[in-house]
């Protein structure tokens, strides 16, 4: 086969077949394909689009060229839940403990940093001394032991999308339905679930900014899961505004951590407790979507999902002391507050805006070869609805560079989209999708789905 023929197949428009997307995909993890000619094949895909049946190749190729994680010998459920990628979006560092206390096994495959858009991993690595590159006998050990582990892609799982994950941030190809869908179902049916909730992002932050886009995005990945033998359900959820109060690595997962001690933000513990519940569902812990919230209220209050989390970051070599204690943290980060220049309501605070805003004050990479400073973002002061007086704090800006603050404050007051009368409130749950439709949330929440 030759790569030029294939790159022009998808340039002009047509189908590729199963034969030359995996052959294309094991020459590139093996090194024989060019950065550059895998980049163009991505382009013409994102310009191009794929298939249903080509995206389902495609997510088996990527899942061919690791191993396939078999976690049969661990008895119990085995749930995840992947976003699709939002800002100050640090759900899964709440999640994965808070539902392993609660019984589940839960083993996670997590991305780093995508365009504006935060990843887990990086999150973690804040953490000093956590290793998000176990081995699959130590990944599987420690699901054994504890019933969670978080990791990346790596050599052998899902190399593909840890080398396409990369090229598709630096050239722009990030927003295409086939790669996005490839690229998370290759980690989730690799890491070897039984069930998977996912979280479709729609709005400003999102890769997929309207509803349709994003509800076909879901009914891809639920068609993809269920073809891989993986229960698969999603829910849609705003990403307007971003979660909770926190942008950038270190500060996200200090406000994770808060929210495992129970002091966690109203919006960010609705999502969590509804995907965890989804996941619990699934798992046939409970029958009522309410009862799943109450019981993971439970972990939460009694601080079992907090030892949970102490267990899994000290089994990844993580430093405990900074956990219990997040003030210890070596904060070496210069700051900036940002002052409102009106009266007013807060009607919206871009997530878009202030996802950029965060990677170019230092966390995020620009070039893949880039140090992230861990410290680096933002901590939100209002957010949608809130009454604002002119000369209030709106945010405040963290940097280790100081130079990177310099002209950041009039950046940071432009994602303030600021109203006179207060603004009705938002609904950051729209619906529920599985194989067989859609329904509203709401009706599912209150016992009528
Ligand atoms: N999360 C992923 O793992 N991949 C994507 O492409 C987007 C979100």
């Amino acid at each position: 086969m030759n790569p030029r023929q294939i790159i022009e197949k998808k340039r002009d428009g047509l189908e590729l077949t199963g034969e030359e997307i995996k052959y294309i995909i094991d020459e590139y993890v093996c090194g024989s394909l060019a950065d550059y000619q895998m980049a163009a094949l991505l382009m013409a895909i994102y310009l191009r689009g794929m298939t249903f049946d080509e995206t389902a190749w495609l997510t088996n190729a990527m899942i061919e060229s690791g191993e396939r994680i078999d976690l049969t010998a661990i008895p119990g459920p085995k749930v995840d839940k992947h976003s699709t990628g939002g800002v100050g979006d640090k759900v899964s560092i709440v999640l994965a403990p808070m539902v392993a206390a609660a019984g589940l096994n839960v083993p996670m495959i997590s991305g780093r940093q995508l365009a504006h858009s935060g990843g887990t991993l990086d999150k973690l690595e804040a953490i000093p001394g956590f290793n998000t590159r176990l081995t699959v006998p130590v990944f599987k050990q420690n699901l054994a032991q504890i019933g969670a582990a978080l990791i990346g892609q790596t050599d052998t799982i899902v190399p593909a999308d840890k080398k396409i994950y990369a090229l598709r941030d630096a050239t722009s190809t990030v927003k295409s339905l086939p790669l996005v869908t490839a690229s998370i179902m290759s980690k989730k049916i690799a890491e070897g679930i039984d069930s998977l909730v996912l979280d479709v992002k729609t709005g400003r932050g999102a890769f997929f900014n309207c509803y349709a886009e994003a509800k076909q995005l879901a009914e891809y990945l639920i068609a993809i899961g269920e073809h891989n033998g993986v229960k698969t359900v999603a829910l849609v959820t705003s990403m307007d505004e971003p979660l909770g109060y926190t942008v950038g690595n270190w500060l996200e997962t200090k406000e994770a951590i808060a929210c495992l001690k129970n002091q966690g933000p109203a919006d960010l513990m609705q999502i969590t407790y509804s995907l965890g519940a989804l996941m619990l569902m699934l798992a046939n812990k409970i029958e009522r979507i309410e009862e799943g919230i109450h019981l993971l209220k439970t972990c939460i209050a009694s601080g079992a999902a907090f030892d949970k989390f102490l267990e899994i970051v000290r089994l990844q070599g993580g430093e405990t002391r900074v956990i219990h204690n997040p003030e210890l943290y070596p904060d070496e980060a210069h700051s900036l507050a940002v002052k409102s220049d009106r009266d007013g309501y807060i009607a919206r605070v871009d997530a878009l805006g202030i996802g950029q805003l965060a990677m170019s004050l230092g966390a995020g990479r620009i070039k893949k070869e880039d140090a992230i400073d861990y410290t680096a973002g933002i901590i939100l002061q209002k957010k949608h609805g809130d009454r604002v007086q002119r000369g209030e704090i709106l945010a405040l800006l963290y940097a280790r560079d100081r130079t990177k603050l310099a002209g950041k404050a009039d950046e940071c007051l432009r994602c303030f989209e600021m109203s006179t009368a207060k603004p009705p409130d938002s609904q950051l749950i729209y619906d529920i999708l599985d194989k067989n439709g859609m329904m509203p949330w709401e009706k599912v929440v209150n016992g009528e789905g």
